[in-house]
C-alpha cells in the first residue's frame, strides 16, 4: 500500500484503474467517538466492511466486540483479532456454523427470532448431550424501519404475538438473556430507537422475564448528499433515557452494533471519466464495483472533480454509467459536478467505506485492488470539529 497526501495528489499520477483511498484516521475517530460517548458497549457489525486493516484500526481504537453474521466472518475476526469477543447476531444460522463458532472460536453470544433457531442453538452447543450453560442469547424483536433509508423490518424479528413465549423459552436456555432489534440502516431520527425501545418494554412486560442485555443494533447514520441526520449524541441521549426507564435489572447491559457509522468515512474511490455523453459520464467503477447502492437503491454519494487548477464552471447534475456492458450498471444520482467535466478527468466518490468497497466484484474483468492511504479529511463527516477534538483527547489520555 502506498502513502499519499491526498486525493488530488493521487489523481495527478493518472491511475488507469479505480483506486480505493482509505483514511485510517476517520475510522479511528468514529470508533473512539462510540467508545467514549455511547452509553454502553459498541460492537462493530463486520458486514459493513470486513477489511482486516479496518478491523485492526477499530480494535486499536477500543472496539473489543464484533457482530459477525457468517462462519467466514467468525473465522476472519478470530484470525485477525484473536482476543476479540465474537457475537453471532444473524438470527438464521446454519447449525454447523453455530457449533463451529461455539466450540472452535469461543463465540458465546447468539441472536435468534424463532423457537426453531433456539432449538438449533441449544442442539449445536450441547456436548455429550449436556446443554451449554454459558450462552448469551438475544431475542430479535421485529421493529419498524419507517425512519430508515434501508429497511430491515420484513426479514427478521419476532412479532408481538410470539415474543412472550420465545423470551420465556430462551430464558430457560440462556445464562444471560438479551433483547435485540435493528431499526433499519441509516436511521434519520433518534425517535426510531425511542419507538423500538417501547416495543422492548412491551415485550419484557408481556413475558415477565429478567433481561440482562438490551442491544439496540445498528442503523446509526452517516452524512450523504440530501441526508443530513441530527448529531449522533442525540441518538445516544434518546437510547440512554429509554434504557434507564426499562424494567430491567440494575446490572443489565446496553449494547449497540454500528456498521455504517464506524466505517462510512473510511474509504472513497478515485475513478476516471472515460467518456462523456451530454449529462452522462462513463466512469471506470460502477454497480458491480463499489457503487452497488448508488445503482440499486439510488443512493447518492458525494463527488468531487480532482483537477488542478480547479474548474471555474458551475455545477450541474450528472448521472454515471459504470464500465460493464449492461444497462443495469447505471447510477442516476444526480451527482453535482462542474459543467465542463470531460473524458480523462478524475473524480473522487466519497463515503464508500460502508457497504461500498465491501460489495465489489470482478465482473467483466473490471475492478481493482489498488489501495492508497491518505491523510486528508473525508468528503463528509458526521464527526464535527468539536467532536473530533473530544475524540482525539480521548486517545491521548
Ligand atoms: C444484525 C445487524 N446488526 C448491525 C448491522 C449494521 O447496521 P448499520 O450499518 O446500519 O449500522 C446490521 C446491518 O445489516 C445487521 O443486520
Amino acid at each position: 500500500m502506498h502513502q499519499h497526501h491526498n486525493a488530488l495528489g493521487l489523481a495527478a499520477s493518472r491511475p488507469v484503474a479505480p483506486v480505493t483511498l482509505i483514511r485510517p484516521h476517520a475510522a479511528a475517530r468514529a470508533a473512539r467517538f462510540f467508545v467514549e460517548k455511547f452509553p454502553g458497549r459498541s460492537m462493530y457489525a463486520v458486514k459493513a466492511n470486513p477489511s482486516p486493516e479496518l478491523l485492526q484500526i477499530l480494535w486499536d481504537s477500543g472496539i473489543t466486540h464484533y457482530d459477525v453474521a457468517s462462519l467466514n466472518e467468525v473465522r476472519l475476526v478470530a484470525h485477525t483479532l484473536p482476543q476479540a469477543t465474537l457475537c453471532f447476531m444473524h438470527p438464521v444460522k446454519a447449525e454447523e456454523a453455530i457449533a463451529q463458532a461455539y466450540f472452535e472460536h469461543g463465540c458465546r453470544t447468539f441472536s435468534l427470532d424463532s423457537m426453531d433457531e433456539l432449538d438449533k442453538i441449544v442442539r449445536a452447543t450441547a456436548k455429550n448431550g449436556v446443554a451449554a450453560t454459558d450462552l448469551t442469547l438475544c431475542v430479535r424483536l421485529r421493529v419498524s424501519s419507517e425512519h430508515s433509508k434501508l429497511s430491515l423490518a420484513s426479514k427478521f424479528g419476532a412479532g408481538p404475538e410470539e415474543v412472550g413465549d420465545l423470551l420465556m423459552a430462551t430464558r430457560q436456555a440462556a445464562d444471560a438473556l438479551g433483547i435485540c432489534f435493528h431499526v433499519g440502516s441509516q436511521a434519520m431520527t433518534p425517535d426510531a430507537y425511542g419507538q423500538a425501545m417501547e416495543r422492548v418494554r412491551a415485550a419484557i412486560v408481556s413475558a415477565a422475564v429478567t433481561v440482562d442485555v438490551i442491544d439496540v443494533g445498528g442503523g446509526f447514520p452517516s452524512t450523504y448528499p440530501g441526508m443530513e441526520p441530527p448529531p449522533l449524541e442525540a441518538y445516544f441521549d434518546t437510547i440512554h433515557r429509554a434504557f434507564e426507564s426499562l424494567p430491567v435489572s440494575y446490572s443489565s447491559e446496553l449494547w449497540c452494533e454500528p456498521g455504517r457509522a464506524l466505517c462510512a468515512e473510511y474509504s472513497s474511490i478515485i475513478v476516471r471519466v472515460e467518456k462523456r455523453r451530454g449529462d452522462e459520464l462513463f466512469i471506470n467503477d460502477g454497480a458491480y464495483g463499489a457503487l452497488f447502492d448508488a445503482a440499486h437503491i439510488s443512493w447518492r454519494f458525494p463527488v468531487t472533480l480532482l483537477r488542478e487548477p480547479d474548474s471555474r464552471a458551475k455545477d450541474m447534475p450528472f448521472s454515471f454509467y459504470g464500465p460493464t456492458c449492461d444497462d443495469l450498471d447505471h447510477m442516476t444520482g444526480p451527482f453535482m459536478l462542474p459543467a465542463d467535466v470531460q473524458a480523462g478527468d478524475y473524480l473522487e466518490i466519497g463515503m464508500l467505506g460502508a457497504y461500498g468497497t465491501a460489495m465489489r466484484t470482478a465482473f467483466n474483468g473490471f475492478g481493482s485492488d489498488e489501495t492508497v492511504i491518505v491523510a486528508d479529511e473525508p468528503m463528509a463527516s458526521l464527526y464535527t470539529s468539536e467532536e473530533r477534538e473530544v475524540a482525539s483527547n480521548v486517545v491521548t489520555l
